[in-house]
């Protein structure tokens, strides 16, 4: 199934995360990074990194499209694309593999550099069991 949707749609969603690096706000890192989020509905929404003074309080792509996309009323999602300028593909970050499987904990993740590198994981291995000890007895429904 994975390879199926690399083939076709997931090339697509690279094409569109790397279209989104260029609204990144990254002015203290220099390090432009575009995501795209696919929907279940086959809605697709695009983010950017956006740097804060604070650093802190930077956020980083993969959250941007994410976000963009629970505001757009999606809530089914079957992959991520992230991309950057950098040797090789990057990966979610720690705050965003804790914040990436609210939705879906089995998110496919397609890391492309801007020289066409891939990699293809899935959230799960990048963070296993996702939920564990958080918030055990509350219903997100
Ligand atoms: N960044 C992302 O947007 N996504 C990642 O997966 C890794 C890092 C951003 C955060 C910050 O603006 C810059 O890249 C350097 O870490």
């Amino acid at each position: 199934m994975t390879n199926i949707l690399m083939d076709t749609q997931l090339k697509n969603l690279v094409v569109l995360a790397l279209a989104a690096r260029s609204k990144a706000y990254a002015p203290y890192s220099k390090f432009a990074v575009g995501a795209a989020v696919k929907c279940r509905s086959g809605a697709v929404f695009a983010g950017a990194n956006i740097e804060n003074r604070s650093l802190g309080l930077t956020i980083c792509a993969e959250r941007v499209a994410m976000g963009a996309a629970v505001a757009g009323g999606e809530r089914d999602f079957v992959a991520i694309a992230v991309t950057s300028d950098s040797d090789q593909p990057i990966v979610p970050c720690g705050a965003c593999r804790q914040f990436l499987p609210e939705f879906n904990p089995d998110l496919i993740i397609v890391s492309a550099t801007v020289r066409g590198d891939r990699k293809i994981d899935n959230l799960s291995r990048l963070l296993p069991n996702p939920t564990r000890g958080i918030l055990k007895h509350a219903d997100p429904s």
